[in-house]
Protein backbone atom coordinates (compact mmCIF):
# COMPACT_ATOMS: atom_id res chain seq x y z
CA UNK A 1 0.00 0.00 0.00
CA UNK A 2 1.48 3.66 -1.04
CA UNK A 3 1.39 6.29 1.17
CA UNK A 4 -2.28 8.05 1.00
CA UNK A 5 -3.54 5.31 -0.40
CA UNK A 6 -6.90 4.01 0.80
CA UNK A 7 -7.58 0.57 1.97
CA UNK A 8 -8.77 -1.12 -1.31
CA UNK A 9 -10.37 -4.00 0.63
CA UNK A 10 -12.57 -1.62 2.84
CA UNK A 11 -16.03 -1.03 0.75
CA UNK A 12 -16.65 2.36 1.94
CA UNK A 13 -14.03 3.51 0.40
CA UNK A 14 -11.88 4.30 -3.14
CA UNK A 15 -12.88 2.49 -6.55
CA UNK A 16 -14.29 -0.16 -3.76
CA UNK A 17 -16.88 2.25 -2.93
CA UNK A 18 -20.81 2.32 -4.45
CA UNK A 19 -20.57 -0.70 -6.57
CA UNK A 20 -22.94 -1.51 -9.19
CA UNK A 21 -25.44 -4.22 -8.15
CA UNK A 22 -24.89 -7.40 -10.35
CA UNK A 23 -25.65 -9.74 -7.15
CA UNK A 24 -22.19 -10.22 -6.45
CA UNK A 25 -19.92 -7.43 -4.88
CA UNK A 26 -16.56 -9.50 -5.97
CA UNK A 27 -17.36 -9.73 -9.42
CA UNK A 28 -19.02 -5.92 -9.81
CA UNK A 29 -15.20 -4.57 -8.39
CA UNK A 30 -13.72 -6.98 -11.06
CA UNK A 31 -15.69 -5.60 -13.45
CA UNK A 32 -15.53 -2.22 -12.60
CA UNK A 33 -11.40 -2.83 -12.83
CA UNK A 34 -11.52 -4.05 -15.94
CA UNK A 35 -13.28 -1.48 -17.44
CA UNK A 36 -10.85 1.58 -16.06
CA UNK A 37 -7.74 -0.27 -16.79
CA UNK A 38 -8.89 0.10 -20.34
CA UNK A 39 -7.66 3.20 -19.69
CA UNK A 40 -4.56 2.57 -18.58
CA UNK A 41 -4.91 2.87 -15.13
CA UNK A 42 -2.54 0.44 -12.79
CA UNK A 43 -3.69 -1.71 -9.72
CA UNK A 44 -1.20 1.22 -7.49
CA UNK A 45 -3.79 4.33 -9.01
CA UNK A 46 -7.16 2.65 -8.36
CA UNK A 47 -5.73 2.04 -4.20
CA UNK A 48 -5.44 5.63 -4.19
CA UNK A 49 -8.25 8.00 -2.11
CA UNK A 50 -10.28 8.52 -5.12
CA UNK A 51 -11.03 12.52 -5.79
CA UNK A 52 -14.01 13.41 -8.17
CA UNK A 53 -13.90 16.54 -9.97
CA UNK A 54 -16.67 18.20 -10.97
CA UNK A 55 -16.51 19.16 -14.85
CA UNK A 56 -18.50 21.75 -15.93
CA UNK A 57 -17.14 23.37 -19.06
CA UNK A 58 -18.93 23.70 -22.22
CA UNK A 59 -18.87 25.60 -25.34
CA UNK A 60 -21.58 27.22 -24.16
CA UNK A 61 -20.04 28.72 -20.91
CA UNK A 62 -17.63 31.54 -21.13
CA UNK A 63 -17.54 31.67 -17.69
CA UNK A 64 -15.94 28.11 -17.11
CA UNK A 65 -13.81 29.31 -20.22
CA UNK A 66 -10.72 28.36 -17.85
CA UNK A 67 -12.13 25.02 -17.04
CA UNK A 68 -9.58 22.54 -18.74
CA UNK A 69 -6.68 24.48 -16.67
CA UNK A 70 -8.50 24.31 -13.54
CA UNK A 71 -8.87 20.43 -13.72
CA UNK A 72 -5.18 19.81 -14.67
CA UNK A 73 -4.11 22.12 -12.21
CA UNK A 74 -6.47 20.25 -9.44
CA UNK A 75 -5.24 17.26 -10.66
CA UNK A 76 -1.59 18.32 -9.43
CA UNK A 77 -2.92 19.07 -6.39
CA UNK A 78 -4.55 15.64 -5.63
CA UNK A 79 -1.33 13.47 -6.95
CA UNK A 80 0.80 15.46 -5.07
CA UNK A 81 -1.48 14.68 -1.85
CA UNK A 82 -1.30 10.72 -3.10
CA UNK A 83 -4.89 10.78 -4.32
CA UNK A 84 -6.26 9.90 -8.08
CA UNK A 85 -8.36 12.20 -9.51
CA UNK A 86 -10.92 11.37 -11.46
CA UNK A 87 -13.22 14.13 -13.34
CA UNK A 88 -16.75 14.25 -14.98
CA UNK A 89 -19.10 16.44 -16.01
CA UNK A 90 -22.74 17.61 -15.11
CA UNK A 91 -24.64 20.14 -16.75
CA UNK A 92 -23.42 23.46 -16.93
CA UNK A 93 -25.61 26.82 -17.13
CA UNK A 94 -24.37 30.26 -18.20
CA UNK A 95 -26.88 33.12 -17.17
CA UNK A 96 -27.44 34.03 -21.21
CA UNK A 97 -27.42 30.58 -22.38
CA UNK A 98 -30.20 28.83 -20.83
CA UNK A 99 -33.90 29.05 -21.90
CA UNK A 100 -36.54 30.73 -20.38
CA UNK A 101 -33.92 31.23 -17.36
CA UNK A 102 -31.03 29.84 -15.48
CA UNK A 103 -32.67 29.95 -12.26
CA UNK A 104 -35.50 27.44 -14.15
CA UNK A 105 -32.67 24.58 -13.99
CA UNK A 106 -31.11 25.51 -11.40
CA UNK A 107 -32.49 22.86 -8.88
CA UNK A 108 -31.90 20.10 -11.97
CA UNK A 109 -28.39 20.88 -12.10
CA UNK A 110 -28.58 20.55 -8.36
CA UNK A 111 -30.24 16.36 -9.11
CA UNK A 112 -27.76 15.97 -11.38
CA UNK A 113 -24.76 17.07 -9.25
CA UNK A 114 -25.96 15.09 -6.31
CA UNK A 115 -26.98 11.59 -7.78
CA UNK A 116 -23.80 11.86 -9.64
CA UNK A 117 -21.34 12.50 -6.87
CA UNK A 118 -23.87 9.56 -4.95
CA UNK A 119 -23.00 7.12 -7.83
CA UNK A 120 -19.49 7.51 -8.64
CA UNK A 121 -16.99 6.04 -6.04
CA UNK A 122 -15.60 9.28 -4.61
CA UNK A 123 -14.02 9.66 -1.14
CA UNK A 124 -14.48 13.15 -1.83
CA UNK A 125 -15.52 16.20 -4.36
CA UNK A 126 -14.06 18.93 -5.90
CA UNK A 127 -16.86 20.80 -7.01
CA UNK A 128 -15.85 23.43 -9.89
CA UNK A 129 -18.52 25.97 -10.35
CA UNK A 130 -18.73 29.69 -11.34
CA UNK A 131 -21.28 31.46 -13.31
CA UNK A 132 -24.66 32.57 -11.06
CA UNK A 133 -26.38 29.56 -10.70
CA UNK A 134 -24.34 26.63 -10.87
CA UNK A 135 -22.13 27.38 -7.47
CA UNK A 136 -25.45 27.19 -5.22
CA UNK A 137 -26.40 23.45 -7.62
CA UNK A 138 -23.43 22.68 -6.52
CA UNK A 139 -23.62 23.36 -2.79
CA UNK A 140 -27.47 22.35 -2.77
CA UNK A 141 -25.88 18.93 -4.25
CA UNK A 142 -23.36 18.02 -2.31
CA UNK A 143 -25.64 18.93 0.99
CA UNK A 144 -28.04 16.51 0.14
CA UNK A 145 -24.86 13.81 -0.98
CA UNK A 146 -23.16 14.16 2.47
CA UNK A 147 -19.86 13.43 1.39
CA UNK A 148 -16.52 15.57 1.92
CA UNK A 149 -16.77 18.27 -0.83
CA UNK A 150 -14.35 21.40 -1.28
CA UNK A 151 -15.87 24.46 -3.64
CA UNK A 152 -13.27 25.79 -6.26
CA UNK A 153 -14.95 29.09 -8.29
CA UNK A 154 -13.43 29.54 -11.82
CA UNK A 155 -12.93 33.04 -10.90
CA UNK A 156 -14.02 36.30 -12.73
CA UNK A 157 -13.13 37.69 -15.65
CA UNK A 158 -10.99 40.62 -16.82
CA UNK A 159 -12.64 43.95 -17.14
CA UNK A 160 -12.57 45.49 -20.62
CA UNK A 161 -11.53 48.92 -22.09
CA UNK A 162 -14.05 51.66 -24.12
CA UNK A 163 -12.83 54.82 -25.29
CA UNK A 164 -10.73 55.56 -22.29
CA UNK A 165 -12.91 53.86 -19.79
CA UNK A 166 -13.17 50.49 -17.83
CA UNK A 167 -16.02 48.60 -18.74
CA UNK A 168 -17.04 45.09 -17.53
CA UNK A 169 -19.80 43.38 -16.93
CA UNK A 170 -22.59 43.85 -16.42
CA UNK A 171 -23.43 46.54 -13.88
CA UNK A 172 -22.15 48.28 -17.18
CA UNK A 173 -23.73 46.26 -19.69
CA UNK A 174 -26.83 47.73 -18.36
CA UNK A 175 -25.87 51.24 -18.26
CA UNK A 176 -24.70 51.12 -21.78
CA UNK A 177 -27.94 49.29 -22.64
CA UNK A 178 -30.08 52.82 -20.90
CA UNK A 179 -28.09 55.28 -22.64
CA UNK A 180 -28.38 53.49 -25.79
CA UNK A 181 -32.64 53.50 -25.19
CA UNK A 182 -32.41 57.26 -23.92
CA UNK A 183 -30.87 57.78 -27.31
CA UNK A 184 -27.76 58.81 -25.54
CA UNK A 185 -25.41 56.48 -27.47
CA UNK A 186 -25.95 55.78 -31.32
CA UNK A 187 -25.63 52.19 -33.05
CA UNK A 188 -22.16 52.47 -33.39
CA UNK A 189 -20.63 53.28 -29.75
CA UNK A 190 -23.82 50.15 -28.54
CA UNK A 191 -21.82 47.88 -31.23
CA UNK A 192 -18.73 48.79 -30.14
CA UNK A 193 -18.93 48.42 -26.16
CA UNK A 194 -20.76 44.94 -27.02
CA UNK A 195 -17.07 43.96 -27.82
CA UNK A 196 -15.28 45.19 -24.64
CA UNK A 197 -17.68 44.33 -21.33
CA UNK A 198 -16.46 41.39 -21.33
CA UNK A 199 -12.20 41.01 -20.99
CA UNK A 200 -11.35 37.55 -21.18
CA UNK A 201 -13.51 33.93 -19.96
CA UNK A 202 -14.56 33.75 -16.44
CA UNK A 203 -17.69 35.16 -14.07
CA UNK A 204 -19.10 38.63 -14.38
CA UNK A 205 -16.42 41.33 -12.52
CA UNK A 206 -18.72 43.18 -10.97
CA UNK A 207 -20.45 42.17 -7.74
CA UNK A 208 -22.99 39.87 -9.12
CA UNK A 209 -24.80 36.76 -8.44
CA UNK A 210 -21.22 34.70 -9.52
CA UNK A 211 -18.93 37.20 -7.09
CA UNK A 212 -21.47 37.00 -4.26
CA UNK A 213 -22.02 33.24 -4.14
CA UNK A 214 -17.50 32.93 -4.37
CA UNK A 215 -17.52 35.39 -1.20
CA UNK A 216 -20.51 33.57 0.32
CA UNK A 217 -18.80 30.10 -0.20
CA UNK A 218 -15.79 31.59 1.33
CA UNK A 219 -16.57 32.95 4.11
CA UNK A 220 -18.59 29.58 4.70
CA UNK A 221 -15.36 27.88 5.01
CA UNK A 222 -16.70 25.77 2.27
CA UNK A 223 -13.85 27.04 -0.31
CA UNK A 224 -10.39 27.39 0.79
CA UNK A 225 -9.36 31.20 2.16
CA UNK A 226 -8.48 33.40 -0.45
CA UNK A 227 -10.18 31.68 -3.06
CA UNK A 228 -12.95 33.43 -4.00
CA UNK A 229 -11.14 36.48 -5.93
CA UNK A 230 -8.23 35.75 -8.18
CA UNK A 231 -9.13 35.96 -11.30
CA UNK A 232 -10.17 33.27 -14.03
CA UNK A 233 -6.87 33.19 -16.19
CA UNK A 234 -4.22 34.56 -13.14
CA UNK A 235 -1.21 32.32 -11.98
CA UNK A 236 -3.01 33.15 -8.67
CA UNK A 237 -6.43 31.51 -9.58
CA UNK A 238 -4.33 28.34 -10.51
CA UNK A 239 -2.49 28.26 -7.67
CA UNK A 240 -6.12 27.79 -6.00
CA UNK A 241 -6.95 25.20 -8.00
CA UNK A 242 -3.85 22.65 -6.93
CA UNK A 243 -4.53 23.76 -3.40
CA UNK A 244 -8.24 23.05 -3.27
CA UNK A 245 -6.71 19.44 -5.48
CA UNK A 246 -4.44 18.31 -2.48
CA UNK A 247 -6.91 19.91 0.18
CA UNK A 248 -9.70 17.51 -1.51
CA UNK A 249 -7.57 14.42 -0.56
CA UNK A 250 -7.71 15.85 3.05
CA UNK A 251 -10.93 16.30 3.25
CA UNK A 252 -11.42 12.73 2.10
CA UNK A 253 -9.05 10.85 4.96
CA UNK A 254 -10.83 13.00 7.40
CA UNK A 255 -14.42 12.34 6.69
CA UNK A 256 -14.62 16.03 6.41
CA UNK A 257 -18.57 15.91 5.15
CA UNK A 258 -20.46 18.98 4.32
CA UNK A 259 -22.65 19.25 6.94
CA UNK A 260 -19.54 19.85 9.16
CA UNK A 261 -18.55 22.64 7.64
CA UNK A 262 -21.99 24.29 6.42
CA UNK A 263 -23.72 24.98 10.12
CA UNK A 264 -26.14 27.68 11.55
CA UNK A 265 -22.48 29.24 12.54
CA UNK A 266 -21.36 29.19 8.76
CA UNK A 267 -24.41 30.51 7.38
CA UNK A 268 -24.87 33.16 9.81
CA UNK A 269 -21.18 34.17 8.59
CA UNK A 270 -22.51 33.86 4.90
CA UNK A 271 -25.40 36.21 5.26
CA UNK A 272 -22.83 38.98 7.26
CA UNK A 273 -20.72 38.64 3.95
CA UNK A 274 -23.58 39.08 1.30
CA UNK A 275 -24.75 42.51 3.01
CA UNK A 276 -21.09 43.68 3.56
CA UNK A 277 -20.05 42.81 -0.06
CA UNK A 278 -23.48 44.63 -1.12
CA UNK A 279 -24.17 41.18 -2.86
CA UNK A 280 -26.60 40.03 -4.98
CA UNK A 281 -30.35 39.74 -4.00
CA UNK A 282 -30.27 36.34 -5.65
CA UNK A 283 -27.57 35.00 -2.77
CA UNK A 284 -30.35 35.18 -0.31
CA UNK A 285 -32.77 32.68 -2.69
CA UNK A 286 -29.92 30.04 -3.03
CA UNK A 287 -28.39 30.47 0.78
CA UNK A 288 -31.83 29.65 1.71
CA UNK A 289 -32.15 26.80 -0.95
CA UNK A 290 -29.05 25.27 0.73
CA UNK A 291 -29.88 25.65 4.26
CA UNK A 292 -33.20 23.79 3.10
CA UNK A 293 -31.50 20.75 1.94
CA UNK A 294 -29.70 20.80 5.48
CA UNK A 295 -32.81 21.22 7.63
CA UNK A 296 -32.37 24.43 8.21
CA UNK A 297 -35.34 27.20 7.38
CA UNK A 298 -33.93 30.80 6.56
CA UNK A 299 -35.10 33.66 8.71
CA UNK A 300 -35.91 36.83 6.95
CA UNK A 301 -37.25 38.99 10.28
CA UNK A 302 -33.87 37.56 11.65
CA UNK A 303 -31.84 38.26 8.45
CA UNK A 304 -33.02 41.89 8.78
CA UNK A 305 -32.08 42.51 12.46
CA UNK A 306 -28.67 41.38 10.76
CA UNK A 307 -28.84 43.82 7.92
CA UNK A 308 -29.84 46.74 9.96
CA UNK A 309 -26.14 46.04 11.98
CA UNK A 310 -23.91 45.24 9.13
CA UNK A 311 -22.10 47.97 6.56
CA UNK A 312 -21.56 47.41 3.10
CA UNK A 313 -17.97 47.76 3.13
CA UNK A 314 -16.66 46.42 -0.75
CA UNK A 315 -16.65 49.09 -3.07
CA UNK A 316 -17.17 47.40 -5.67
CA UNK A 317 -20.23 47.77 -8.72
CA UNK A 318 -23.38 48.24 -8.98
CA UNK A 319 -23.24 49.44 -5.15
CA UNK A 320 -19.54 51.26 -5.43
CA UNK A 321 -16.97 51.39 -7.99
CA UNK A 322 -14.31 49.05 -8.58
CA UNK A 323 -14.08 45.35 -9.97
CA UNK A 324 -13.59 41.96 -9.12
CA UNK A 325 -9.89 42.04 -9.68
CA UNK A 326 -9.33 45.27 -7.14
CA UNK A 327 -11.19 43.48 -4.75
CA UNK A 328 -8.01 40.66 -5.43
CA UNK A 329 -5.37 42.86 -5.42
CA UNK A 330 -6.78 44.73 -2.27
CA UNK A 331 -6.50 41.22 -0.27
CA UNK A 332 -10.07 39.68 -1.07
CA UNK A 333 -12.83 38.28 1.23
CA UNK A 334 -10.11 37.72 4.40
CA UNK A 335 -9.69 41.41 4.56
CA UNK A 336 -13.15 41.66 4.49
CA UNK A 337 -13.23 39.30 7.30
CA UNK A 338 -11.04 40.86 9.00
CA UNK A 339 -13.43 44.12 9.29
CA UNK A 340 -15.84 42.38 10.78
CA UNK A 341 -14.44 40.01 13.19
CA UNK A 342 -17.04 41.10 15.99
CA UNK A 343 -19.85 40.20 13.74
CA UNK A 344 -18.91 36.71 12.54
CA UNK A 345 -18.51 33.77 14.39
CA UNK A 346 -14.64 33.34 14.21
CA UNK A 347 -15.10 29.47 15.73
CA UNK A 348 -16.88 28.18 12.75
CA UNK A 349 -14.68 25.38 11.15
CA UNK A 350 -13.48 25.46 7.82
CA UNK A 351 -12.54 23.25 5.03
CA UNK A 352 -9.19 23.62 6.20
CA UNK A 353 -10.03 21.35 9.16
CA UNK A 354 -9.29 24.84 11.18
CA UNK A 355 -11.29 27.84 12.55
CA UNK A 356 -11.69 30.95 10.46
CA UNK A 357 -10.16 32.78 13.45
CA UNK A 358 -7.24 30.92 13.22
CA UNK A 359 -7.52 31.32 8.85
CA UNK A 360 -7.21 35.11 9.72
CA UNK A 361 -4.79 35.00 12.23
CA UNK A 362 -2.53 34.20 9.50
CA UNK A 363 -2.94 36.96 7.02
CA UNK A 364 -1.30 40.35 7.11
CA UNK A 365 -4.34 42.49 6.35
CA UNK A 366 -3.28 45.45 7.59
CA UNK A 367 -1.72 46.97 4.13
CA UNK A 368 -3.35 50.42 2.10
CA UNK A 369 -5.77 49.99 -0.08
CA UNK A 370 -8.92 51.47 -1.07
CA UNK A 371 -11.42 48.62 -1.53
CA UNK A 372 -12.61 47.36 1.37
CA UNK A 373 -13.49 50.31 3.60
CA UNK A 374 -12.87 50.19 6.93
CA UNK A 375 -16.21 49.94 9.63
CA UNK A 376 -16.07 53.89 9.97
CA UNK A 377 -16.10 54.81 6.67
CA UNK A 378 -18.67 52.42 4.54
CA UNK A 379 -19.72 52.61 1.34
CA UNK A 380 -23.43 52.04 3.00
CA UNK A 381 -24.09 52.10 6.46
CA UNK A 382 -26.67 49.43 7.19
CA UNK A 383 -28.95 47.17 5.27
CA UNK A 384 -28.10 46.90 1.93
CA UNK A 385 -30.67 44.34 1.59
CA UNK A 386 -34.04 45.57 3.53
CA UNK A 387 -36.59 42.77 4.32
CA UNK A 388 -40.35 44.48 3.49
CA UNK A 389 -43.67 43.16 4.79
CA UNK A 390 -47.38 44.78 4.56
CA UNK A 391 -50.29 43.71 2.93
CA UNK A 392 -48.86 43.61 -0.51
CA UNK A 393 -46.41 41.02 0.42
CA UNK A 394 -47.47 38.86 3.54
CA UNK A 395 -44.72 36.27 3.03
CA UNK A 396 -42.10 39.23 2.31
CA UNK A 397 -40.17 41.50 -0.06
CA UNK A 398 -36.59 42.79 -1.06
CA UNK A 399 -35.28 45.53 -1.56
CA UNK A 400 -30.97 46.49 -1.97
CA UNK A 401 -31.29 49.73 -0.86
CA UNK A 402 -27.38 49.92 -1.14
CA UNK A 403 -27.83 50.35 -4.90
CA UNK A 404 -31.18 52.28 -5.11
CA UNK A 405 -31.64 55.78 -5.47
CA UNK A 406 -32.34 57.55 -2.05
CA UNK A 407 -35.00 59.80 -2.65
CA UNK A 408 -37.46 56.62 -3.72
CA UNK A 409 -36.28 54.67 -0.66
CA UNK A 410 -39.39 56.82 0.31
CA UNK A 411 -41.79 56.77 -2.08
CA UNK A 412 -45.83 56.59 -2.37
CA UNK A 413 -47.24 56.45 -6.42
CA UNK A 414 -49.51 55.68 -8.66
CA UNK A 415 -49.75 51.20 -10.11
CA UNK A 416 -48.69 51.31 -13.40
CA UNK A 417 -49.37 47.03 -14.05
CA UNK A 418 -47.68 44.98 -16.58
CA UNK A 419 -50.09 41.22 -16.24
CA UNK A 420 -46.69 39.16 -17.37
CA UNK A 421 -43.29 39.69 -18.80
CA UNK A 422 -45.29 39.32 -22.58
CA UNK A 423 -47.53 42.46 -21.62
CA UNK A 424 -44.59 44.14 -20.62
CA UNK A 425 -42.47 43.76 -23.85
CA UNK A 426 -45.82 44.96 -25.51
CA UNK A 427 -46.58 47.78 -24.02
CA UNK A 428 -43.45 49.24 -22.15
CA UNK A 429 -42.47 51.62 -24.63
CA UNK A 430 -45.41 52.69 -26.27
CA UNK A 431 -46.19 56.23 -26.67
CA UNK A 432 -49.33 56.29 -25.48
CA UNK A 433 -48.82 54.18 -22.33
CA UNK A 434 -49.94 56.37 -19.03
CA UNK A 435 -46.96 56.55 -17.08
CA UNK A 436 -44.82 59.09 -14.98
CA UNK A 437 -41.73 59.59 -13.52
CA UNK A 438 -43.11 59.18 -9.92
CA UNK A 439 -45.31 56.07 -10.83
CA UNK A 440 -44.43 52.60 -9.60
CA UNK A 441 -44.16 50.08 -12.09
CA UNK A 442 -45.61 46.68 -11.33
CA UNK A 443 -44.86 43.54 -12.78
CA UNK A 444 -46.79 39.89 -11.99
CA UNK A 445 -46.49 36.49 -13.06
CA UNK A 446 -42.54 36.37 -12.62
CA UNK A 447 -42.04 34.49 -9.76
CA UNK A 448 -40.65 30.70 -8.79
CA UNK A 449 -44.11 29.56 -10.65
CA UNK A 450 -45.95 31.98 -12.44
CA UNK A 451 -43.01 32.02 -15.28
CA UNK A 452 -41.83 30.14 -14.49
CA UNK A 453 -38.57 29.85 -12.81
CA UNK A 454 -38.34 33.45 -11.67
CA UNK A 455 -36.24 35.07 -14.14
CA UNK A 456 -34.51 37.91 -13.50
CA UNK A 457 -37.22 40.35 -14.97
CA UNK A 458 -37.83 42.45 -12.14
CA UNK A 459 -35.52 45.13 -13.49
CA UNK A 460 -38.61 46.34 -15.18
CA UNK A 461 -36.54 48.82 -17.86
CA UNK A 462 -37.60 52.67 -17.75
CA UNK A 463 -40.14 52.99 -20.53
CA UNK A 464 -38.70 54.55 -22.85
CA UNK A 465 -40.09 58.03 -23.51
CA UNK A 466 -38.98 58.42 -19.92
CA UNK A 467 -35.92 57.56 -19.97
CA UNK A 468 -35.37 60.01 -23.15
CA UNK A 469 -36.56 62.72 -20.43
CA UNK A 470 -33.59 61.81 -18.60
CA UNK A 471 -35.48 59.84 -15.99
CA UNK A 472 -32.94 57.34 -14.29
CA UNK A 473 -34.74 55.00 -11.81
CA UNK A 474 -38.36 54.49 -10.51
CA UNK A 475 -39.75 52.46 -8.19
CA UNK A 476 -40.54 48.44 -9.63
CA UNK A 477 -42.06 46.08 -8.35
CA UNK A 478 -42.60 42.34 -8.81
CA UNK A 479 -42.34 38.50 -7.75
CA UNK A 480 -39.41 38.14 -9.41
CA UNK A 481 -35.57 38.42 -8.89
CA UNK A 482 -32.92 40.63 -10.89
CA UNK A 483 -29.15 40.57 -11.75
CA UNK A 484 -26.74 41.30 -8.77
CA UNK A 485 -25.43 43.18 -11.53
CA UNK A 486 -28.08 45.68 -11.39
CA UNK A 487 -28.84 49.19 -9.15
CA UNK A 488 -31.99 51.01 -8.94
CA UNK A 489 -35.19 51.47 -6.33
CA UNK A 490 -36.26 47.49 -7.40
CA UNK A 491 -38.57 45.28 -4.79
CA UNK A 492 -38.51 42.18 -5.57
CA UNK A 493 -39.51 38.16 -4.34
CA UNK A 494 -42.90 39.74 -3.41
CA UNK A 495 -44.60 36.47 -1.67
CA UNK A 496 -46.60 34.97 -2.44
CA UNK A 497 -46.38 35.29 -5.84
CA UNK A 498 -49.02 36.36 -7.98
CA UNK A 499 -49.92 33.43 -10.16
CA UNK A 500 -50.41 31.75 -6.30
CA UNK A 501 -53.21 34.23 -5.35
CA UNK A 502 -50.99 36.53 -3.89
CA UNK A 503 -52.10 40.25 -3.29
CA UNK A 504 -49.74 41.60 -5.96
CA UNK A 505 -52.45 39.69 -8.32
CA UNK A 506 -55.13 42.25 -7.46
CA UNK A 507 -53.17 45.20 -8.09
CA UNK A 508 -54.93 47.33 -11.25
CA UNK A 509 -53.70 50.41 -12.43
CA UNK A 510 -53.69 53.52 -10.90
CA UNK A 511 -53.89 51.59 -7.27
CA UNK A 512 -51.23 53.73 -4.49
CA UNK A 513 -48.89 51.97 -3.53
CA UNK A 514 -46.41 52.82 -0.48
CA UNK A 515 -42.51 52.04 -0.07
CA UNK A 516 -41.24 52.69 3.10
CA UNK A 517 -37.71 51.20 3.34
CA UNK A 518 -37.25 52.96 6.73
CA UNK A 519 -40.53 51.60 7.72
CA UNK A 520 -39.93 48.19 5.97
CA UNK A 521 -43.02 48.62 4.90
CA UNK A 522 -44.66 47.40 1.55
CA UNK A 523 -48.47 48.16 1.31
CA UNK A 524 -50.91 48.88 -1.16
CA UNK A 525 -53.63 51.75 -0.03
CA UNK A 526 -56.48 49.17 -0.83
CA UNK A 527 -59.04 47.71 1.81
CA UNK A 528 -59.14 44.43 3.01
CA UNK A 529 -62.76 44.74 1.19
CA UNK A 530 -62.08 45.90 -1.88
CA UNK A 531 -59.45 43.56 -1.97
CA UNK A 532 -61.43 40.74 -1.62
CA UNK A 533 -64.31 41.63 -3.98
CA UNK A 534 -61.30 41.92 -6.76
CA UNK A 535 -60.39 38.42 -5.33
CA UNK A 536 -64.39 37.08 -5.96
CA UNK A 537 -64.72 38.63 -9.30
CA UNK A 538 -61.72 37.41 -10.47
CA UNK A 539 -59.75 34.71 -8.87
CA UNK A 540 -56.62 33.57 -9.66
CA UNK A 541 -56.80 29.68 -10.64
CA UNK A 542 -54.08 27.52 -11.30
CA UNK A 543 -53.03 26.87 -14.81
CA UNK A 544 -53.35 23.41 -16.07
CA UNK A 545 -50.02 21.40 -15.17
CA UNK A 546 -47.75 20.62 -18.64
CA UNK A 547 -48.09 17.01 -18.90
CA UNK A 548 -44.94 15.80 -18.48
CA UNK A 549 -41.07 16.36 -18.39
CA UNK A 550 -38.99 18.60 -16.26
CA UNK A 551 -41.35 21.31 -16.62
CA UNK A 552 -44.42 19.00 -14.94
CA UNK A 553 -41.65 18.33 -11.75
CA UNK A 554 -41.22 21.70 -11.77
CA UNK A 555 -44.38 23.29 -11.60
CA UNK A 556 -45.59 20.40 -9.45
CA UNK A 557 -43.17 21.05 -6.77
CA UNK A 558 -41.36 24.60 -6.82
CA UNK A 559 -41.26 26.04 -3.45
CA UNK A 560 -41.50 30.18 -2.73
CA UNK A 561 -38.25 32.48 -2.78
CA UNK A 562 -38.09 32.51 0.74
CA UNK A 563 -37.93 28.96 1.03
CA UNK A 564 -35.04 29.19 -2.04
CA UNK A 565 -37.52 28.26 -4.90
CA UNK A 566 -35.96 24.94 -4.61
CA UNK A 567 -37.97 21.69 -5.14
CA UNK A 568 -40.05 20.33 -1.64
CA UNK A 569 -39.12 16.66 -2.32
CA UNK A 570 -35.74 17.49 -2.40
CA UNK A 571 -35.58 19.93 0.94
CA UNK A 572 -34.54 17.98 4.13
CA UNK A 573 -37.37 15.79 5.49
CA UNK A 574 -37.67 18.06 8.33
CA UNK A 575 -36.59 21.60 9.61
CA UNK A 576 -34.19 21.55 12.66
CA UNK A 577 -33.61 25.04 13.39
CA UNK A 578 -33.56 28.47 11.70
CA UNK A 579 -31.03 30.73 10.48
CA UNK A 580 -30.00 33.15 11.42
CA UNK A 581 -30.68 32.26 15.03
CA UNK A 582 -33.07 34.33 17.28
CA UNK A 583 -31.15 36.79 18.92
FE1 LIG B 1 -21.81 34.04 -15.83
FE2 LIG B 1 -22.38 36.66 -15.12
S1 LIG B 1 -22.99 35.56 -16.90
S2 LIG B 1 -21.33 35.11 -14.04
Amino acid sequence: MTDGACDAEDSTQGMTRGLPNYGDSGFSLFLRKAFIKGAGYTDDALDRTVVGIVNTGSGFNPCHGNMPQLIDAVKRGVMLAGGLPVDFPTISLHESFSNPTSMYLRNLMSMDTEEMIKALPLDAVVLIGGCDKTVPAQLMGAASAEIPAIQLVTGSMLTGGHRGERVGACTDCRAFWGKYRGDEIDEQEISDVNSSLVGSVGTCSVMGTASTMAGIAEAMGIALPGSATPPAVTADRMRIAEKTGTRAVGIARERLTVDKILTESSFENALRVLLALGGSTNGLVHLAAVAGRLGFDLDLATFDQLSRETPVLVNLKPAGSHYMEDLHRAGGIPVLLDRLRDLVDLDALTITGRTLGEELADRDTSFTQDVVRPREDPIYPAGSIAVLRGNLAPGGAIVKQAAATPELLEHTGRAVVFENSADMAERIDDEDLDVHADDVLMLKNIGPLGAPGMPEAGYIPIPKKLARQGVKDMVRISDGRMSGTARGTIVLHVSPESAVGGPLAYVRDGDTVRLSVADRVLSLEVSDEELATRREQKPVTAQQPPARGYRRLFVDQVTQAEDGADFRFLQAESMRATVPRAR
